[in-house]
Formats: structure tokens, C-alpha cells, sequence
């Protein structure tokens, strides 16, 4: 099968630190894939030089036959990359429905002046009815985004990225913060714009049951290394990987 996304030998240092080293992925369409770790494992980092923010120091990230070094993050969200933020980035002043527009107007026409011209797009379109119902926004589409509980933040936080029309969507830790029954409510969710809008997704996530639950494939860092690859069955009983996580815990 054709590849959507394959990152090679892709490395960043921040001064002597290694954040991410040497990391390798396919990625085929229409599939989810985890990136798990420890604290510190360098999975943000990955997501920063996929989507522009950060430049590698060497290595490359095709997406659809281009290379996307060197591009800059609006470029990148025109050829159909999205992403949400661990440390969610709504506008807290702005109403769901204008955040949403933020993230049209940011990949028309640059997110300053997406945000000026807030006012004068009047016209709601179709796709931000259906990612509201969809979401379950709808009836607090005009309060402030700042308003609603956590949980609807996250979920704004993806509808907003969806609202560029992805192929690849990126979710930074989505369930960060919510409680049991909202994490089961995103794993649907997540299964269900997967199917409905085409996606693919790639997961960071803390959280091992959504992992296990949504992720074909799991990719675990360290130290910006990665030191298993696999199932989340043949993850999970990784001794590298158990011992991983243990490491943090005696540490922290
Ligand atoms: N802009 C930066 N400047 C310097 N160091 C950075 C920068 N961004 C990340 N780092 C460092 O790179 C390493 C990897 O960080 P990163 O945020 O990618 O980890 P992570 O796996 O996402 O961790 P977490 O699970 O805590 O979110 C860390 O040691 C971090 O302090
Ligand atoms: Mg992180």
C-alpha cells in the first residue's frame, strides 16, 4: 500500500540534548498509530518538526510524495496536516464557532489576520455545523470557548483542526485531563471522524486504555530513541518498554 507519511532518520538536538534521534515511521493510510513514552521522550518534539514548527538538524518527512523540511507550518496545514496542542491553544475570548474559524481562516490567509477578520465572515459554513453536531458543540456554539468545562475544550481543540479538512490529523495527548467517562466518549469519537472524514491519525497519549483501544500500531520513545515498535499486545509486554516506564517512576 501506498504510503500517506514516512518519516526518515529524522533528528533535532537542543544544545547537547538529543530530543528526538534518528526516528523512523511509516505511516499507511487510514490507520492510527500511538506514539508513547516517558516524559521527556522527545513525542511533542516530533509532532513540532511534523508540522513545521521545529526544523530538523538532518532526515526527512514525506507526506504525500513531497518533503515537508523546510516548509513552513501553514504550508504544511494546506497540504493537509492538523494538529491539536498538549497545552490546549483556544482562544479563550473568542466563541466556539470563531475558534473554529481560526483555524479556516489561519490556513487562508495566516492566523493575525485570520483573527481580524473574524467579524466580517459572517457566513458559517456547512463543515463547521457538522463538526459542531458532531462534536456536541452545538448548543454552546456562541459562548466563549474559556467558558466551557476542560473536556469540551479538548474536543474543540479537534474540531477546530478538523475544520482545514486534514488527511493526517495529530493529537497531542486529547484525553489530558478528562475524566473516565469523557475518555470513552473521545475513543468513539476519535473511531468516528477517523471513518467519517477519512483520516489518519497519529496519537500521542499517556493514557494506555485509549491507546490500546484506538491504536493499530504503537511507536514507544525514550530519550528521543525509539525502543519498541509493534501491536499494543506485543508493546505492552516489551520488557524494554516496562522497563522504561518503571525507570521514570523510581526517578519521579
Ligand atoms: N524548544 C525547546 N528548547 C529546548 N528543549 C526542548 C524544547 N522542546 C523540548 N525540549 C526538550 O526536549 C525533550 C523532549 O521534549 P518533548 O516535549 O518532546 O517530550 P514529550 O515526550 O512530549 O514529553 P511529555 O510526555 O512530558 O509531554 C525534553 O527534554 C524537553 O525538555
Ligand atoms: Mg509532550
Amino acid at each position: 500500500m501506498e504510503l500517506l507519511l514516512e518519516i526518515r532518520a529524522l533528528s533535532l538536538s537542543f544544545g547537547g540534548l538529543r530530543a528526538v534521534s534518528n526516528f523512523s515511521l511509516k505511516v499507511e493510510p487510514g490507520k492510527i498509530y500511538g506514539v508513547i513514552g516517558p516524559n521527556g521522550a522527545g513525542k511533542t518534539t516530533l509532532f513540532n518538526l511534523v508540522t513545521g514548527l521545529y526544523q530538523p538538524d538532518s532526515g526527512e518527512i514525506i507526506f504525500r510524495g513531497i518533503n515537508l523540511v523546510g516548509k513552513k507550518p501553514y504550508e504544511i496545514s494546506r497540504l493537509g496536516i492538523a494538529r491539536t496542542f498538549q497545552n490546549l491553544r483556544l482562544f479563550n475570548d473568542l466563541t466556539v464557532i470563531e475558534n473554529i474559524q481560526v483555524g479556516l481562516l489561519h490556513q487562508i490567509r495566516g492566523l493575525w489576520r485570520g483573527i481580524l477578520n473574524i467579524g466580517i465572515t459572517n457566513n458559517v459554513d456547512e463543515r463547521i455545523i457538522t463538526l459542531l453536531d458532531l462534536f456536541e458543540l452545538g448548543s454552546r456554539a456562541d459562548e466563549k470557548a474559556g467558558n466551557l468545562p476542560y473536556g469540551m475544550q479538548r474536543k474543540l481543540e479537534i474540531a477546530r483542526a478538523l475544520a482545514t479538512q486534514p488527511k493526517l490529523l495529530l493529537l497531542d495527548e486529547p484525553a489530558a485531563g478528562m475524566n473516565p467517562h469523557e475518555v470513552l466518549n473521545l475513543v468513539r469519537l476519535i473511531r468516528d471522524i477517523k471513518d467519517r472524514f477519512g483520516l489518519t491519525i497519529l496519537l500521542i497519549e499517556h493514557q494506555m486504555r485509549l491507546v490500546e483501544e484506538l491504536c493499530d500500531y504503537i511507536t514507544v520513545m525514550h530519550f528521543g530513541e525509539i525502543i519498541a515498535r509493534g501491536t499494543p499486545v506485543e508493546v505492552q509486554g516489551d520488557p524494554v518498554v516496562i522497563k522504561a516506564y518503571l525507570g521514570e517512576e523510581e526517578v519521579g
